[in-house]
């Protein structure tokens, strides 16, 4: 009986988007840019300092990625939710539902031959990130008295997803707009990926050329970030998918959550969770499983 219900619910759950809002933009502060200290710019919505202790090397971590030393972000408005969300996901106890903190113990998402660990500290006031130990000092009360409170636009992936596995591989494509996720030749990448997929993504380009792709839980926001806010123009979506169409280079890109949902773009426009219409009884059970549970 349990499990049934717990079937239920699980199979129930929600769409890609917690939010098909566009989040905008509410401050525009000056923070240190780039990979040496000095370099100011504004227009910021955020500013990130990191401290790796060695190099890590991996496209598929957006906040391990980098060289030894400090690096210092402005991060635009497109950009915070995907960040904030991989320091939350890979570091100890960076706090979920405020825009800034900072972490001591972070660890750079797989996959990466040079694993590493990092500190990193987000703040939100003008010249914050000069130094760690100055942002780390940004973050306290005294500083932010209120700090920015966020909220995820992206619900989180965490069930595992197969993808369409013949044409996975990246190749690169003068009117596809996806990046390489991993090298050519590089297998413990491309086998990690399919492992470890959340989402699958399939593009078709205006030559009808396509391309497939297995997203990882360290850069699946990042990807529907970038084709939501940045790449494409207008979307559709179900439970299990969203349809982006009007995008750079007339490409149409449909990213899932279903296995073997990238076989045509067809059948990702369409992926939807099996069970979406029972999604009011089942949370009905379950809430009486729970009332069972303490009564
Ligand atoms: C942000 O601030 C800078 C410097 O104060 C200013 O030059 C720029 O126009 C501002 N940008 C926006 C979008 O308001
Ligand atoms: C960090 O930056 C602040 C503000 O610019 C400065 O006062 C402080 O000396 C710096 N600390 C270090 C360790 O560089």
């Amino acid at each position: 009986m349990f499990l049934f219900f717990f079937i239920l619910y699980l199979r129930t759950s929600a769409a890609l988007l917690v939010s098909t809002q566009i989040r905008v933009s509410t401050r525009n502060i000056t923070c240190q840019n780039g990979p040496s200290a000095g370099n100011l710019i504004f227009n910021c919505e955020a500013c990130l300092v990191i401290a790796r202790n060695y190099d890590i090397r991996t496209t598929l971590s957006i906040t391990g990625a980098g060289p030894t030393g400090f690096t210092y972000a402005c991060l635009q408005v497109n950009q915070i939710e995907a960040y904030h969300e991989n320091l939350v996901r890979e570091c100890n106890d960076f706090p979920a539902g405020t825009l800034n903190g900072y972490d001591d113990f972070c660890v750079a998402s797989p996959f990466n031959k040079l694993r590493g660990s990092y500190r990193a500290c987000l703040c939100s006031t003008n010249a914050c990130n000069l130094n760690y130990s100055e942002c780390v000092q940004r973050t306290k009360p005294y500083w932010d008295q209120k700090p920015p409170t966020f909220s995820n636009s992206i619900r989180l992936l965490t069930d595992r997803v197969k993808c369409y596995r013949p044409y996975e591989d990246y190749r690169p494509q003068p009117y596809s707009s996806l990046t390489a996720l991993c090298a050519t030749n590089d297998l413990e990448c491309k086998n990690f990926l399919f492992d470890h997929g959340v989402a699958c993504v399939i593009s078709v380009d205006r030559t009808n050329q396509i391309t497939r792709q297995t997203l990882s839980p360290s850069i699946y926001s990042a990807q529907l970030m970038k084709f939501k806010m940045t790449l494409c123009k207008s979307f559709t979506w179900t439970s299990k998918s969203i349809y982006f169409t009007q995008c750079q280079y007339d490409e149409t890109i449909c990213m899932c959550a279903v296995d073997g949902c990238d076989i045509d773009l067809e059948t990702c426009r369409t992926s939807s969770a099996i069970y979406t219409s029972i999604r009011h009884y089942s949370f009905s059970y379950f809430l009486l499983l729970i009332l069972n549970i303490y009564y």
